[in-house]
Formats: C-alpha cells, sequence, structure tokens
C-alpha cells in the first residue's frame, strides 16, 4: 500500500535528520510557483531543454525509427512549454502520433490541453490525470502502436541514485519491445551556474520549498509559521548533488492534526526537501543499462548543459 501524503510527513519530521518527500512539492500552488522558477534567467535548465526541443526534435523523431501511428506519453506534462516544441516540429514533418500527457495535477492538465489546442489545434491529444504506470497500462491496453515516452525536465534528477535505475526499471517494466525513452539529464557543468540556479536571489526557490509547509498547513491541518523557516541549497561537484532544504529559524513545535502529533524543531534544525543530481553522459549511459535500456543517444543543447537521452526498451 502505498504511503499517504500525511504518513510520509510524519515519517519524514520524526526522522534524523528531518526530510520531506520531494514529490509534494507540485500541488496546484507548487505547480504555479514552479512555473516562476522556471521563467528565471538563473534556471538555464529550461531554456536548454527548450533549444533541444526546437532544434534537434527531427533528428529525435527519426532517431526513434516509427514510422506510422504512435504515441508520445509525457510523465508530468506540467505546462508543455517545452513540448509543444517537440509537437509542432513533428507535426511539421507529418509524423503521426497522439499526444498523451499525464500529471497528478489536475489543474496543470487543464490548462496544457487549453494551451496545446491554442497553438497546435491538428494535435490529437489523450490527456490523463493520475498515477503514470496505471496510466500507461490503460494506454497500452487501448491500441498495440508504439510509444515514445517522456520523462523531460530533470525530474530525473530528483531521484536518489537507486530510486533513479527503481523508477527507469519500473517504466521499463511498462514499457513493450521497441518502445523509446527520453529523460532529461540537466548535465555536471560550472558549478556556479548550477548553484546560482538552485538559489536564486528573489526568492522563488525559496517560496517554492515553503510551499511545502504550507501545503501541510492546507491539507493535513498543521500550524507552521513559514516565517520562521528558511531556505538553504547547495551543489557538491564532485558528486553532482543539488541539495535543498529548509531550517527552523528557532526552537519550536509544530502541530499536524492529520498525523495526531507533534514535532519539534530545534534551531536550526534542517529539513531536507529535495535532491537535484547532475549526471555526466557516461553516468546517463549506465543508467540506462541498470534499468534494463539500450542507450541510443544524447541530445544536447547547443551550450552543453543539458541532455535529452533517447533509450529503448529492447
Ligand atoms: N525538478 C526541478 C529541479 O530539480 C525542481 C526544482 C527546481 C527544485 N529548483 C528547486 C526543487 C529547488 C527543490 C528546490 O531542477
Amino acid at each position: 500500500m502505498e504511503k499517504t501524503f500525511a504518513e510520509e510527513v510524519a515519517e519524514g519530521l520524526s526522522a534524523s535528520p528531518k526530510f520531506l518527500s520531494s514529490k509534494y512539492h507540485y500541488d496546484d500552488e507548487g505547480s504555479r510557483i514552479f512555473q516562476e522558477i522556471m521563467a528565471m534567467p538563473e534556471y538555464y535548465l529550461t531554456d536548454c531543454e527548450m533549444d533541444i526541443m526546437k532544434n534537434r526534435a527531427i533528428e529525435i523523431y527519426e532517431a526513434t525509427r516509427f514510422k506510422g501511428h504512435f504515441n508520445i506519453i509525457e510523465l508530468g506534462a506540467g505546462d508543455g512549454l517545452k513540448t509543444k516544441e517537440l509537437l509542432r516540429n513533428l507535426l511539421a514533418v507529418g509524423a503521426d502520433f497522439t499526444f498523451v500527457p499525464i500529471d497528478i495535477s489536475e489543474e496543470a492538465i487543464n490548462l496544457l490541453v487549453k494551451s496545446m489546442q491554442a497553438s497546435l489545434p491538428e494535435l490529437k491529444m489523450n490527456p490523463q490525470v493520475g498515477d503514470y504506470f496505471e496510466v500507461m497500462d490503460k494506454v497500452e491496453s487501448e491500441d498495440d502502436c508504439p510509444n515514445l515516452v517522456l520523462f523531460l525536465g530533470s525530474n530525473i534528477g530528483n531521484f536518489r541514485p537507486e530510486w533513479a535505475i527503481d523508477i527507469l526499471q519500473h517504466m521499463n517494466e511498462h514499457m513493450r519491445s521497441g518502445d523509446k525513452l527520453i529523460v532529461g539529464f540537466d548535465l555536471m557543468k560550472d558549478p556556479n551556474l548550477i548553484r546560482a540556479a538552485y538559489d536564486d536571489s528573489h526568492g522563488i526557490t525559496a517560496r517554492f520549498n515553503l510551499n511545502l509547509l504550507n501545503r501541510i498547513n492546507r491539507e493535513l491541518g498543521g500550524n507552521f509559521n513559514v516565517n520562521k523557516f528558511g531556505f538553504y541549497s547547495f551543489y557538491n561537484p564532485v558528486n553532482g548533488d543539488v541539495r535543498s532544504f529548509l531550517f527552523s529559524k528557532e526552537q519550536q513545535e509544530v502541530e499536524i492534526t492529520a498525523t495526531e502529533k507533534s514535532f519539534k524543531f530545534e534551531k536550526d534544525e534542517m529539513i531536507w526537501t529535495e535532491l537535484s543530481k547532475k549526471y555526466s553522459p557516461s553516468g546517463i549511459e549506465k543508467l540506462g543499462a541498470d534499468a534494463g535500456f539500450e542507450f541510443n543517444q544524447h541530445f544536447v543543447d547547443s551550450k552543453g548543459y543539458f541532455s535529452d537521452s533517447l533509450y529503448s526498451k529492447p
């Protein structure tokens, strides 16, 4: 049985050191703040992946070797701005596909569908709200065309290495032989650039992380005073880890009704909220192999900062 939000919060805030699972960043409010992060000049990831989708889309399509109808299944579709460029380019060369965006935020999916309909009226869409793997199975049971699965935006970087293998392995199990997978990886690079992307001076990233506490207040009846928490993040260029934290500015105790517990915080006690891992090309190839994929190709942006890497299920 999957743990509930309340159970995960209780577990993370009782642990030492404390942590909160990063998957809870993306409620509707979190998804909105993440749009702001993506629009920041320091957050180079968005522009780089946009560059790849604008300039390498046809090469990507050719590398899939798909001929007839196929599905483009996007896991965690978000606002779809980058994907739209890929889809636009594929439509322009007459590729025959249905776009299947999957997201856990209904608001995100509704906005995405509207935006796609407005700019690509000829696009065939089969939008889905829900669990990635359940939806992948459902889509596969409906027809037997090949699938191109997209897991973009460096989402993979938010999983610890062993979990990253696990989630790719899971995708693999829910794919058919010959299906393709593209995963977005932020590459290791000048550490100063990476640090700036995760610790912006406008405080947007801080707000994004503090939203976790607001979300606990909203959904679990917590009484966090977010003004009593700070945000800290750092990049370790040796292992490629960006780690983000909230910390308690004073000694305090917080009650969370749904957990039937209260949680004590020491002054300066840290809560780990996110890993954003940066990869080397060889690390990307190894990760795919560990998850049972055949590696095909890295599609890198013109600056060499980001890779959308293509794998096949053998
Ligand atoms: N998936 C994004 C990333 O790792 C999410 C993100 C951006 C993020 N900035 C953050 C998560 C800061 C936590 C803290 O790049």
